[in-house]
């Protein structure tokens, strides 16, 4: 295919995927009967779905089947002293801006060209633009009562690293996990999703011991559990791949630093999710403005050392998007979202062939209400059954059972599965088991 045609269908498909989300209920604008709010988005029922099973298979992987990690929530807002220590006021956290001479619209310095992309007038020199969001907490707003929304989840984590040791019977090394909004005032939102002003991170903060051997192993470890992570919940291979950061591009805390890209329809390679070694920074920092001992003793070695930290810190709707787009197919006139079973927003539908037929539409509904006992499951009783085997499919429901003629006289239904089309007659009474098996493998 020439690379032009190649090109054209690459960004129709982030146009068809934007197109979906609204239509179908997955992401709509944020605030959109207002005219919107740059950079925020709204998750409506589908969506919603896709996130959380997103963010119960990451906890599931990373907290649950672990005895090394244990999990908390962290208050968004912070005693603003914690951003100081963190080094996130400072311009290590900021991108570099121009402006515009003529009609002041500014620009990430590294996103444009000499000219302004609005008005074709020259721009000023960059400068350093902090990403923290600014609020007050308390009845008065000033300097006294200002702070910040946090420009990432990390820092709820570190300082809490001694309550949690001290309620909890763990030894390094271990892990924290936490999953929550993070903020930051981006000058340009773009790419749908991909940079919003509010965002959910999926993070882990490992604590190993501060020696080189431990801390190249444990971060080698992260990056292919993490890559597997993707890979195992259907992202095809050939669409990831690891990048390192140069030394001049790593965030002011990490001592090495990769990522896991994905190949975007909207200018190739992206970033996904990050690995950082960030090396004993947060804890020392925090220990040095806290003027608290954060320092851990080794019972078996009878050391005491302030531990290094191995981050995986994943975008949520990053990863939602570009799960989205890889599970994005085309059939004729038929949509598919090939997404894997555990992410699907409904796992079952359940059709009766002919709404207009009381029978078939009693058993249907008896079998629909005893499925939502076990699984998420849709009901659709509208126009033909062709219609609603590509309306499914679109959603990227699994299976749909229909509920025929057959089934009042011999009880049992057809399952269809989207990725075949094919259907198969299983009797009622075996019907959840046949689902979870299937489901589940
Ligand atoms: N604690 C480390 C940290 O926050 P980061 O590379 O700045 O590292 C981690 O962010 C992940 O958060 C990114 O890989 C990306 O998936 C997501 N992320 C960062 N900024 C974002 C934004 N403006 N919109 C959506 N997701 C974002």
């Amino acid at each position: 295919m020439a690379k032009e045609k190649w090109l054209n269908n690459m960004e129709n498909k982030m146009e068809k995927i934007v197109s979906l989300c609204k239509r179908r209920g997955f992401i709509y604008p944020g605030s959109e009967i207002y005219g919107g709010l740059a950079g925020t988005w709204d998750y409506g029922p589908l969506g919603n779905e896709l996130k959380f099973n997103i963010k119960q298979e990451w906890w599931k992987t990373m907290v649950r089947e672990r005895e090394d990690v244990v999990g908390v929530s962290a208050a968004i807002l912070m005693n603003p002293k914690v951003w100081e220590a963190s080094g996130h006021l400072t311009a290590g956290f900021a991108d570099e801006l121009v402006e515009c001479k003529k009609c002041k619209k500014r620009f990430r310095a590294d996103h444009i060209d000499k000219k302004c992309s609005e008005c074709g007038e020259k721009l000023t020199n960059p400068k350093k633009f902090n990403l923290m969001m600014k609020t007050f907490v308390g009845a008065v707003e000033d300097e006294t009562t200002k702070t910040y929304l946090r420009g990432e989840i990390t820092q709820g984590v570190h300082v809490n690293f001694k309550n949690i040791l001290n309620s909890s019977r763990l030894k390094i090394p271990f892990g924290v996990a936490q999953i929550g909004k993070a903020f930051r005032n981006e000058i340009n939102p773009e790419n749908f999703t991909y940079r919003s002003v509010e965002f959910e991170q999926a993070e882990l903060q490992y604590y190993v011991k501060p020696d080189e051997k431990e801390e190249k192993k444990w971060f080698e470890y992260w990056k292919s559990q993490r890559m597997d992570w993707y890979k195992n919940l259907g992202i095809k291979k050939e669409n990831l791949r690891f990048r390192q950061h140069e030394t001049d591009e790593r965030a002011h805390y990490a001592r090495d630093a990769w990522d896991i890209e994905y190949n975007t329809p909207f200018g190739g390679w992206k970033e996904m999710e990050g690995i950082h070694d960030r090396g004993d920074w947060d804890l020392s920092q925090h220990a040095k403005y806290s003027k608290q001992d954060l320092s851990y003793f080794d019972e078996e070695t009878k050391e005491r050392y302030i531990p290094f930290v191995i981050e995986t810190s994943g975008g949520v709707d990053r990863a939602t998007l570009f799960f989205l787009l890889d599970a994005y197919d085309e059939d004729g006139d038929r949509v598919i979202l090939k997404l894997h079973p555990r992410l699907a927003p409904y796992k079952i539908a359940v059709f009766p062939l002919l709404a207009n037929k009381p029978d078939l539409v009693n058993k249907a509904r008896e079998i629909y209400l005893e499925l939502k006992k076990d699984f998420a499951v849709a009901w659709d009783d509208r126009g033909n059954i062709g219609k609603r085997y590509y309306s499914q499919d679109e959603i990227g429901t699994p299976y749909c059972i229909t509920v025929d003629f057959e089934s009042l006289e011999n009880k049992t239904v057809t399952i269809r599965d989207r990725d075949t089309t094919k259907q198969e007659r299983v009797a009622i009474k075996e019907l959840k088991e046949v689902l979870k098996e299937k489901l589940n493998s």
